[in-house]
């Protein structure tokens, strides 16, 4: 008898290899050997290999009520088999049920909606809109932003390796940021009386024309590392905004659909309501989509036409309408504040534990740790977030990764996790705290 022979090749490494070989080596993967996704369901994730690993990074922050949520899915095998596309040449019921349902959540008198197929366009079209409504080219954002990959998105992103080759800043002015873990001011809060809040009024009077189309934040930062504001900063800044006569964009791309939980958005927790918000990632469960909402007057400011010929595709309306009632249905904007609240109190309990974690930030389930080799000197542990995430993904546990020095953990699960998922999550995630080796 002879002994099956092992392939030299998992079925892994071939699609790691096909991957090298045919796309693009810029959009990188985490890992040292990549994890190669087969199916999902709900907070779980199987690799080719059949492993199951608990989800608490949702294909960066998108998956908000879960993998393949037959709620939401069976909206979209139904509506793929009665009309898929039309473009937005003609109207269709799930377009129109979708701007309904985003106008009755969106906050103050935010209406009207501008569907596209992703957050870089949603972002590019809220400036266009202000630039336009406004006669006014400058334009303000804020140091560690990610906005999109467009040369616009990118000239408002704020991170050197997001901005390479060449991109064109020009009408872009960008504060100091809210980040008070490592404060650019070198102050401490609340004694500093929210300085960098302040900073943006001399930054309009002495890096713009003095007259600016917008302001553009996200209410905490993504990408940057769910840099979490003090919470006076964006009413201090919206004031300032008003007075030069720009419009308030928030960037509701990671924040938006309850993820910082009680509420739909980000920004309705620092009790500013903005002139325009855009929305993607999470908004759809996964399908593709963008969302710029304004008021009818702002809507109406667009000068000349515009369209996007997948945007508020039937598909993806349908997508979307079917998630936001989920959340509705199943009470997730509550779910995510109390079970946020807990998983935040177990990431606490495991900074006493580690040194290494230097930082504890977010809210809801947008939850940070900022890795520090020192805690008084606050020098980043990239090298050892590295080795977190991979001890995590061993154990069993996805998480994912952010800041401009790449040492923070970023962890979003869906918004209808238990406690008990929590339990579980932080207990691979102590465990491979403790095998990282410093
Ligand atoms: C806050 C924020 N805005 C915009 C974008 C761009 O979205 P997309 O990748 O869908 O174009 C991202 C993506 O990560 C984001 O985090």
């Amino acid at each position: 008898m002879t002994t099956p022979v092992k392939p030299l090749m998992s079925k892994s490494d071939e699609v790691v290899r096909k991957h090298k070989e045919y796309l693009w080596p810029a959009v990188t993967n985490y890992y040292a050997k990549p994890l190669v996704t087969d199916r999902a369901s709900m907070q779980w994730v199987w690799d080719l290999e059949g492993k199951k690993y608990l989800d608490f990074f949702g294909g960066i922050l998108t998956i908000q009520v879960g993998h393949c949520n037959p709620k939401v899915t069976s909206k979209i095998k139904a509506q793929v088999e009665r009309l898929q596309h039309t473009s937005t040449l003609y109207p269709n019921e799930a377009i129109v049920a979708l701007a309904e349902k985003v106008a009755q959540i969106t906050p103050g008198a935010l209406q009207k909606s501008f569907f596209s197929n992703s957050g870089t366009e949603a972002n590019e079209a809220a400036l266009l809109l202000a630039r336009m409504a406004t006669g006014s080219y400058d334009v303000v954002a804020l140091r560690h932003a990610y906005s999109g990959g467009s040369q616009l998105a990118k000239a408002v992103t704020a991170q050197a390796p997001w901005r390479k080759a060449g991109v064109i800043s020009v009408g872009i002015a960008h504060a100091i940021n809210p980040y008070c873990y490592r404060c650019p001011l070198g102050l401490k809060y609340p004694d500093c009386g929210v300085a960098c809040a302040n900073d943006v009024e001399n930054l309009i009077q002495t890096g713009t024309s003095g007259h600016i189309a917008a302001f553009i934040a996200e209410p905490i930062q993504g990408v940057g590392g769910f840099i979490t504001p003090p919470p006076e900063y964006f009413k201090i800044v919206f004031k300032i905004v008003k007075k030069y006569g720009g419009l308030f964009i928030a960037d509701e791309v990671q924040t938006g659909f309850g993820r910082t939980g009680k509420k739909w958005f980000g920004i309705e927790q620092w009790e500013v309501t903005p002139d325009i918000i855009t929305c993607a990632k999470g908004m759809a469960n996964g399908s593709p989509v963008g969302a710029t909402v304004t008021t009818t007057e702002l809507a109406d400011s667009f000068q000349g036409l515009t369209i996007s010929t997948f945007g508020g595709n039937p598909v993806t309306s349908v997508a979307a309408r079917a998630t936001i009632e989920v959340i509705e249905e199943e009470k997730l904007l509550e779910n995510c504040d109390v079970v946020g609240r807990y998983f935040r109190g177990k990431l606490e309990e495991l900074q006493q534990k580690y040194p290494l974690i230097g930082d504890v930030r977010g809210m809801g389930l947008m939850q940070g740790l900022e890795l520090v080799k020192d805690r008084q000197t606050k020098e980043p542990a990239a090298e050892a977030t590295v080795q977190l995430m991979e001890r995590a993904r061993e154990n069993g546990l996805l998480i994912g990764k952010g800041g401009l020095y790449g040492n923070v953990i970023r962890m979003s699960p869906m918004l209808n996790i238990s406690k008990a998922d929590v339990d579980e999550a932080v207990r691979m995630l102590d465990k491979s705290l403790g095998e990282v080796r410093v």
